[in-house]
């Protein structure tokens, strides 16, 4: 085999495993479904659109004052219990017992994202640790300031879960 011939084969190969790699990685298509349990997320007054969103969940962008239609899939998740979603800037909840919780997601210490553990009905800091009882308040350091809670009320015909400042 020639030189040239030799590189010609190469080129084409390689070009052939650059073609492959674009093709499945640019057909694997974004889920816009938000993940469901613990610290699973979605964007609610963000760029993405969600589906049984109704009003605000940004607090830059006003108060906070939204409705979640449970029969979307996108929220369908909270009709279950101990599982808890973020929708904006709240983390809401459905405890084990049935309630349903809304509190500011941010942790007060340095603003990282909470998650809930719902066997320990409680709300817990991933980066230093704080821990929030339901009603956001502290349980445990370093955040020495509780997290803002929302009310939240469900409508059981409907289906329909409204937060409120
Ligand atoms: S940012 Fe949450 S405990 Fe530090």
């Amino acid at each position: 085999m020639e030189r040239k011939e030799f590189l010609s084969l190469v080129g084409i190969s390689v070009g052939a495993v650059i073609l492959q790699n674009c093709i499945s990685g640019c057909s694997s298509k974004s889920d816009p479904t938000p993940s469901g349990n613990n610290g699973g997320s979605t964007s609610g007054g963000g760029t993405t659109t969600v589906t049984g969103l109704t009003g605000n969940a940004t607090a830059s962008k006003g108060t906070i004052d939204f409705t979640l239609d449970l029969t979307a899939s996108d929220f369908a998740t909270l009709k279950d219990n101990g599982k808890a979603l973020i929708v904006g800037d709240v983390i809401v909840a459905k405890t084990k017992t049935g309630d349903y919780i809304a509190v500011a997601k941010a942790c007060t210490h340095e603003g990282t994202t909470i998650n809930f553990l719902s066997d320990q009905n409680k709300f817990k800091c991933p980066n230093h640790g704080s821990e929030f009882d339901t009603s956001g308040s502290v349980l445990l350091g370093p955040a020495a300031t509780a997290l803002k809670q929302y009310k939240a009320s469900f409508d059981t015909t409907k289906s329909i879960l409204s937060i409120k400042a």
